[in-house]
């Protein structure tokens, strides 16, 4: 196993999850509003259990790795309250693709999650191991599955969890945030800008002073001095483990926007 971070960034960015199309389909598609908001649903919950720090920051300190401890502490403090935003995000694109307000109150997170998860019901609902209940896929399920490891506290898990967090702030600023601005912002397609407040979420993760690029930063100064034979192989499965189930989950929804895009009236239109 290679203890060199060159190599560790090297294999993450050559993960497919890392350059996958499914952002790039969604322009092209131009998504019918249900299937906006199916897709927001399976995003919105993703992207919530990837933010809190649960037991990890406090593990990393309690197994001598302060400074690391502070690195991650600051991601997690920076995440907070960004649910309410990507709602907002959400709901705004969905009125633009309607040409109706949809979600007349854009302030409501609670009535826009309930509507986003209507659509998910809709769309995704027959999907082998569905859960009507969270209206999550077994792949989203997966996925946020990976977070939950950071309520354990032992060495092999908190160097799995590092792992995780790497490969999740180097797809967070190189793919899912840039994935968000090509479809949501350079497609034209909602008339969407960066600097409209409801697009306030998308300015503040994406570029270079956004607040991924920081993230990604005190990922990588986190684990580069922690590379040693016994954690690097640690730290690669966690990283894999992030990147196989986002894939997954990519990939289920790339498959459902795709087949919405190439039915009805707009293909013989
Ligand atoms: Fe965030
Ligand atoms: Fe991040």
């Amino acid at each position: 196993m290679t203890t060199d971070i060159q190599d560790l960034l090297a294999r993450i960015q050559n993960h497919r999850c890392y350059s996958h199309p499914i952002f790039r389909h969604w322009a092209q598609v131009n998504p019918e509003p249900e299937v906006i908001g199916a897709l927001f649903h399976q995003i919105q919950h993703f992207c919530a259990a990837t933010r809190p720090g649960g037991n990890f920051p406090g593990a990393l300190d309690r197994l001598g790795m302060s400074e690391q401890s502070g690195l991650m502490q600051e991601i997690v403090e920076s995440e907070e309250d960004h649910g309410p935003e990507l709602a907002m995000m959400a709901g705004h694109i969905i009125n633009r693709a309607a040409r109706t307000q949809i979600h007349a109150d854009l302030q409501d997170q609670a009535a826009i999650e309930k509507k986003l998860k209507s659509c998910s019901d809709q769309l995704l609902g027959s999907l082998p191991g569905y859960d009507p209940a969270s209206g999550l896929t077994v792949q989203a399920r997966a996925a946020i599955s990976v977070f939950e490891r950071r309520q354990r506290t032992d060495r092999d898990s908190t160097f799995r969890n590092l792992g995780t967090a790497l490969a999740l702030e180097m797809i967070s600023n190189r793919h899912l945030i840039p994935g968000e601005k090509l479809c949501l912002v350079d497609s034209g397609l909602y008339r969407a800008a960066l600097d409209e407040p409801e697009m306030h979420y998308l300015l503040e993760h994406w570029g270079e002073i956004g607040a991924e690029q920081t993230h990604e930063q005190n990922a990588i100064d986190a684990v580069r001095d922690l590379l040693t034979e016994e954690s690097a192989e640690l730290i690669t499965q966690g990283a894999d483990d992030f990147l196989d189930s986002l894939a997954g989950l990519w990939d289920v929804l790339d498959a459902s926007l795709l087949k919405s895009g190439y039915t009805g009236d707009r293909l013989a239109a």
